[in-house]
């Protein structure tokens, strides 16, 4: 098979970044492996990605179009992302059925499971394991559901744009697919993404997804905090808060920031340890050996090992171009330092082919 590339397109809240990888012969689970031929960002101007979901597409097709021009990607095919509290995933235990059949089976079998009709949702299932239960033949796996109007507003401004969704996956799907590599492929690992304003939980053994969760928290919300309770500018909140980080000693005049800061940055990490407990509580004897981190919002200074206290666990950050060789027009020096946050984009270009 000849080599082929895949655009991999992360539309955040803040930004979006778009990933062009190539493959050689046997696509992305081959030996050959991928090269990162070219990357770009563009920041968003506020509100016009709410919580994952586009609420102005023309502004999104706009900023999309200067991208691909001004990075000069080449193809209009992209793999495009979804993940916020309106996407439910979760654990699943089916009869056994070929995967077709069974992936058509899902509106009569998760009626019941699903907070939404099964007219609004998009299903589908991604078996893990087999085993013969009581019952007979079983898979089990993880069941995603999204509402339709959440895919279709981020596919309507990807179109708009000129270019193609080739495919939609989930985003805690991509970010195992990037950085469960090498060791981390062999633990139990929970990656945590912290944008802008999602922060995306996966705990996946030996590199399979089994807890998914989405909290409606990140950067932004620190920010925020910051901005109404000193009275100052988003833009002044935001050099602040970077200055401050948290867990760091202060001065007298700085003591207000660092609680706001500490305020929304404890329950942040308090929620995703709730994650993490959860995740243990079932998963008996199957512990959490370490946590990854990537997005924006984990550059916060201080928050990595205040996590890292709080769930007595080894933080690292997540390096997605770790075995990923990159080409000239990749300007990899260029994302020295902020590897982690083009984990999402990757990811999704891996994805085409699972
Ligand atoms: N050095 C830093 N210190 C603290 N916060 C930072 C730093 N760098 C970036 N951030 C924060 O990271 C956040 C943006 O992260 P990221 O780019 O991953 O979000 P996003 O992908 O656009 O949003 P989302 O994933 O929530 O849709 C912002 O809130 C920003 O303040
Ligand atoms: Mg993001």
């Amino acid at each position: 098979m000849a080599s082929s590339r895949v655009i991999g397109l992360d539309i955040g809240s803040s930004c979006v970044r778009a990933a062009e990888l190539e493959f050689g012969s046997g696509g992305p689970t081959g030996k050959a492996g991928a090269t990162l031929v070219r990357f770009g960002q563009s920041a968003l101007p506020l509100g016009v990605v709410r919580d994952g979901e586009v609420t102005q597409p023309e502004t999104v097709s706009a900023v999309l179009r200067e991208l691909w021009a001004r990075a000069r990607f080449e193809s209009k095919d992209v793999v495009i992302g979804v993940g916020n509290q309106r996407v439910i995933v979760r654990e699943l235990d089916l009869p056994w059925m070929p995967l077709a059949q069974l992936k058509s089976s899902l509106p009569y079998q998760v009626q019941e499971l699903l907070p939404m009709s099964t007219d609004d949702a998009l299903l589908d299932f991604f078996p893990t394991s087999e085993y013969d239960g009581p019952q007979g033949r079983a898979v089990h796996g993880m069941l995603v559901a999204a509402q339709r109007d959440t895919v279709n507003a981020n596919v309507s401004a990807v179109e708009g744009a000129g270019l193609r969704p080739q495919m939609v996956d989930l985003n805690a799907f991509a970010l195992v697919r990037s950085l469960a590599r090498g060791d981390l492929a062999q633990a139990t690992a929970a990656f945590v993404d912290i944008g802008a304003s999602i922060t995306t939980v996966v705990v996946a053994a030996q590199g399979s997804p089994r807890m998914v969760r989405s909290l409606p928290t990140g950067g932004h919300s620190v920010t925020n905090a910051l901005a109404s309770n000193l009275g100052i500018s988003a833009a002044e909140a935001e050099a602040l808060k970077r200055e401050v980080g948290i867990g760091y000693a202060v001065g007298s005049d700085r003591t207000d920031a660092a609680e706001a800061i500490a305020g929304v940055a404890r329950g942040l990490v308090e929620s995703v340890r709730n994650t993490f407990t959860y995740y243990t509580a079932n998963n008996q004897g199957a512990g959490i050996d370490v946590v990854v981190l990537t997005g924006g919002g984990c550059h916060l200074p201080g928050l990595g090992q205040y996590l890292s206290s709080a769930s007595r666990l080894p933080v690292v950050l997540g390096d997605p171009l770790s075995g990923v060789r990159s080409a000239k027009t990749a300007q990899r020096d260029s994302l020295n330092g902020h590897e982690s946050l083009i984990a999402l984009s990757v990811g999704l270009a891996y994805g085409v082919a699972a």
